[in-house]
């Protein structure tokens, strides 16, 4: 609305195309904000060549959850779970109750969610061992490794993500309860980011070191992207899917707490302020790995966290997906990343990292999960069609 937009000029409130604008009082500059938007009814449209949620603009919320076949889950039975499934998603992302649901009211306002769903090793096996891709399975161990089962494996993913959290508990209750019959829930980890509407959208976000994380990472848009994160034709069922690698890395923040800035940002080699590498003034300078000091030395040093991470070879890049987790007393990042195979792009980025990375000191892996993403389906169609028939 005008009122709306007239507070977004002058007081940077952010007001969208779709949302509409509440005026809460004539707006001057550097007056208290006077707009307020309200996103509950924005959706996302589930169909599309590949599934809603991996490219998607970033939400508030999202849950990870995974569940385990019952034994008797069988290719038939695995087939009725996907067609359940893909009634569900279409109905709960389009903000209607599916048949069954005894809370509609609570699916009503859709607040963009997105249900991505994932296929573990042994969904796939059931249905036909021929196409378990070889990545398929847990990661190979990394040293540094403290994995907890109660964080890790399973055989069916779904990634319920929305700017809602009352949406999101819904979504997963029912998702939940109507796939009750083939399968069991393993284990759910909750992550975030900043509430919508805090600051404005398309900002890279912090995690609970305070940095600015997600800056270097291949862009939906660019011509090299499908080639990173989409299977091709010679991925069989998989082409248009991706792979998902999930780790729970706990942050030692009691620790962390005694490092000063100049450590922080040595380990990291980019500055806490702005996120900028420490040989540039801006977020998204180039760094520059080979640039030294006067003493000689790298001003990044070659074992901080972003030279460890950076991959000389274009095809190891992945694409990253983290969010925050904060569960009683233990809080840390709920690191997300696709890609065509993780045994040649996550699998080395980690072996460099594991060997050496400063921030190690810091960051312990507690969860691993590795998921098929079949790709998307057409109205008419189903989830997995491609896998299973
Ligand atoms: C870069 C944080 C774990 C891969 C970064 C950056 C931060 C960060 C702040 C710099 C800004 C950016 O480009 O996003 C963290 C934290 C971690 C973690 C706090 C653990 C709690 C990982 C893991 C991987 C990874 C497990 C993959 C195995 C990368 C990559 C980059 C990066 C590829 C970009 C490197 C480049 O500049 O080319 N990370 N990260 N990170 N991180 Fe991490």
């Amino acid at each position: 609305g005008l009122f709306g937009a007239l507070a977004g000029a002058a007081g940077g409130a952010a007001v969208t195309a779709a949302g509409f604008a509440i005026a809460g009082g004539a707006g001057r500059a550097g007056a208290e904000p006077v707009a307020e938007t309200i996103h509950g009814s924005e959706r996302i449209p589930c169909h599309g060549a590949h599934q809603a949620g991996i490219t998607t603009a970033h939400t508030a919320h999202v849950s990870y959850l995974a569940l385990d076949l019952l034994p008797d889950a069988d290719h038939d039975g695995i087939l009725r779970m996907l067609r359940l499934l893909s009634g569900d998603v279409e109905a709960l992302t389009a903000g209607t109750a599916p048949l069954a649901d005894v809370e509609p009211e609570l699916a009503e306002l859709p607040a963009r969610l997105t249900v991505t769903v994932g296929f573990g090793r042994e969904l796939v096996r059931r249905v036909d061992p021929a196409a378990v891709p070889a990545w398929l399975g847990p990661l190979p161990k990394f040293s540094r490794d403290r994995l907890d089962e109660a964080y890790s494996g399973g055989d069916l993913l779904l990634v319920i993500a929305a700017d809602d959290p009352v949406t999101i508990a819904h979504a997963a209750r029912f998702l939940v309860k109507d796939v009750r019959p083939f399968a069991k829930p393993r284990w759910r980890q909750d992550g975030f980011a900043r509430a919508r509407g805090t600051e404005s959208g398309g900002r890279t976000m912090r995690n609970l070191m305070g940095q600015v994380d997600g800056t270097v990472n291949p862009k939906p848009a660019s011509s090299d992207f499908s080639g990173l994160v989409w299977l091709g034709a010679d991925a069989g069922w998989l082409r248009n899917g991706s792979a998902l690698v999930l780790r729970r890395i706990r942050m030692e923040l009691d620790t962390w707490d005694r490092v000063d800035r100049v450590g922080r940002e040595f380990a990291m080699g980019r500055t806490l302020r702005e996120g900028a590498p420490l040989t540039g003034k801006k977020e998204h300078d180039e760094p520059d790995f080979a640039a030294r000091d006067s003493l000689g030395f790298t001003v990044i040093s070659k074992d901080a966290h972003i030279a460890r991470a950076h991959s000389t070879d274009p095809g190891e890049r992945i694409y990253r997906r983290a969010v925050n987790y904060d569960d009683g007393l233990e809080q840390g990042l709920l690191f997300a990343c696709y890609q065509r195979d993780p045994l040649a792009q996550f699998v080395p980025i980690q072996r460099r990292l594991d060997e050496a990375d400063l921030m190690n000191e810091w960051v312990t892996h507690i969860g691993s999960a590795v998921f098929a993403i079949p790709p998307g389906w057409r109205a008419g169609g189903r989830l997995g069609e491609t896998l299973v028939a």
